[in-house]
């Protein structure tokens, strides 16, 4: 991919501990050591890494190992508030971080950041309730205007066809 379309847009996600879909590895510290050593090789706009397991099953310290072995630009994910991400950045443990859920609760997450006002708590019963409500509604066959009504909460940059729903 690196070479199709060139390592400055090639951006790369790692969740060397998430356990989702039965996922496991026996020594996950070694696992993104050895990764983030060998990506150097490509240059990549970014490596990403999540760095806790959604389910609280793998434990380990993953990001001070992939500081440590990854040389290019670091972006940090998984339960950061924008206080700890900005002192993570400060004190250089990493050079960006995402934020996911926070986003989904707040659209406007980056102006509510800035202003340092209150943040709605993310909502895990609604993360995928638009696209729910569609396949429930072609299969008790509703009217083409609520599909259309609801497809509007459907983020424009999500990977959805519609029409396959
Ligand atoms: C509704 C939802 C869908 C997600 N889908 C994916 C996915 O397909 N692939 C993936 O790697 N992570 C996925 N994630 C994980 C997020 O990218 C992110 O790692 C996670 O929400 C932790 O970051 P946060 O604490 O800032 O929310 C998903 C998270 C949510 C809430």
């Amino acid at each position: 991919m690196t070479q199709a379309i060139g390592s400055e847009r090639v951006g790369l996600r790692l969740s060397p501990l998430n356990s989702f879909n039965s996922m496991k590895d026996s020594d996950p510290l070694a696992l993104i050591g050895f990764l983030a050593d060998k990506l150097n090789a490509f240059k990549l706009a970014y490596l990403h890494v999540m760095r806790a397991d959604f389910f609280g099953v793998q434990k380990a310290d993953v990001m001070p190992v992939a500081r440590e072995k990854y040389k290019g630009v670091l972006v940090g994910n998984m339960g950061y508030s924008a206080d700890e991400a900005e002192a993570a950045i400060a004190e250089g443990k990493l050079d960006a971080v995402a934020f996911g859920t926070a986003f989904l609760a707040n659209p406007d997450l980056p102006a509510r950041i800035r202003a340092k006002a209150p943040l709605n708590a993310p909502d895990s019963n609604t993360f995928y309730r638009a696209i729910q409500t569609i396949r429930h509604c072609r299969s008790h066959k509703s009217p083409p205007q609520k599909i259309e009504e609801t497809s509007r909460f459907i983020p424009k940059a999500l990977p959805f066809d519609l029409a396959k729903l």
